[in-house]
């Protein structure tokens, strides 16, 4: 799949965002390890905190599908500069898609590109638990 297939998707995610109160709409394109694209939008809610990050939207979306391996994903939000994965995305991401490439964009372009453990050094998850 083409990075701008999966740009396209998380474009596409993002008109269906529940932006209410920052008005900040995000779209996220997850890509599993089968080529198949799972989509996810921010929820935001009355009570602000209970808000959903598009990533992690698309990752539990994924995860309830039955998917396990992950290759990478695309954000998308109408800024200038990059919006990246907020903290906890970014240990939902690696706990369960691990060291994913994640493809920054806006409306028109791409605007970023990382490794997800570049965004998230040192990272707590289940091999402590051990
Ligand atoms: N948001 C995301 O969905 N993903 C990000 O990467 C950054 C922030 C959402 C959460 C909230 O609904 C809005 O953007 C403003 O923080």
């Amino acid at each position: 799949m083409k990075d701008s297939d999966l740009i396209a998707a998380a474009r596409r995610a993002r008109r269906n965002a529940h932006a209410d109160f920052s008005k900040f709409k995000v779209g996220a394109a997850l890509e599993t390890a089968d080529g198949t694209i799972i989509t996810g939008c921010n929820i935001e809610n009355a009570t602000y905190g209970l808000t959903l990050c598009a990533e992690r939207v698309a990752m539990f979306k994924a995860l309830s599908e039955g998917y396990r391996q992950f290759r990478r994903v695309a954000v998308v939000a109408d800024t200038q500069a990059p919006t990246p994965p907020c903290g906890s995305c970014r240990q939902i991401l690696w706990e369960f898609g691990g060291d994913l490439e994640v493809i920054l964009a806006n409306l028109r372009r791409e605007t970023g590109r990382h490794q997800l453990s570049e965004l998230l050094p040192l990272p707590f998850d289940a091999r402590f638990l051990k």
